[in-house]
């Protein structure tokens, strides 16, 4: 049985932080799995990562930037996750496709249908089998973001996507909840405007219910 099971939200919601601690937890419990993130899980997608959030490239049009991120779908489909999940491991993967719809699709205003096309080929037709999606405001999650990158010391770590504005961001969690609402079942709506080991309670909860109900 597939078990694809992505974290998605705006930045600074907490998807890293909480895919770490889950991921240390299932491992304690025998769980076999791997841990990925979007566009960072290849190497190929390391290189077009350091293209795409390069703050030098602000001229960068929005397909430019859904190939891209497509383009790193595309390796990390075929070279990390359909393995993993042909070995029967569970895929914690930090980012995936509706990251694309929420930030090409909300944020940046291309076309859905555009997007579900190129999205379709790269992703294998591979959809999540859950999706826990953290939810906070989106002043919140920049302030946690920014302070993030303040404490890695390097001015660089600021990319383009915590540079745009407000409304920027405020398009993307909207978008982000309009998916959910059109997919209820696969997502779990998880309040990320709580401290960490609360958040991850709930982390706990769902992804063990969830791998329970699959075996
Ligand atoms: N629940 C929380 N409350 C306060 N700070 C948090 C919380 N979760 C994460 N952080 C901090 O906020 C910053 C962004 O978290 P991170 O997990 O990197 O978010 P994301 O991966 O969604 O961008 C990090 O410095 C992290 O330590
Ligand atoms: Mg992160």
């Amino acid at each position: 049985m597939k078990k694809l099971i992505t974290f998605e939200g705006i930045e600074g919601s907490g998807k890293s932080t909480q895919i770490k601690l889950v991921a240390e937890y299932l491992s304690r419990r025998n769980v076999c799995l791997i841990v990925t993130a979007e566009p960072s899980g290849t190497g190929i997608g390391r290189k077009i990562g350091s293209i795409l959030f390069n703050r030098e490239h602000n001229n960068m049009c929005a397909e430019t930037e859904m190939f891209l991120f497509c383009a790193a779908r595309s390796q990390h489909v075929r070279e990390i996750i359909m393995p993993a999940i042909k070995q029967n491991k569970v895929v914690l993967c930090d980012r995936f496709s509706d990251a694309t719809y929420a930030y090409q699709g909300a944020g940046r205003g291309l076309d859905n249908k555009f997007i579900k096309l190129i999205n379709d080929y790269s992703s294998m037709l591979l959809k999540p089998d859950l999706t826990l999606l953290f939810d906070l405001p989106v002043e919140i999650g920049l302030q946690r973001a920014n302070k993030r990158n303040d404490n890695l010391k390097e001015s660089s770590s600021i990319d383009r996507f915590e540079k745009e504005n407000m409304d920027f961001h405020r398009r993307i969690r909207e978008g982000y909840l309009n998916i959910l609402k059109n997919d209820p079942d696969r997502f779990r709506l998880i309040d990320a405007n709580r401290d960490v080991e609360t958040i991850q309670k709930d982390v706990r909860t769902y992804i063990n219910n969830f791998i329970n109900l699959q075996d």
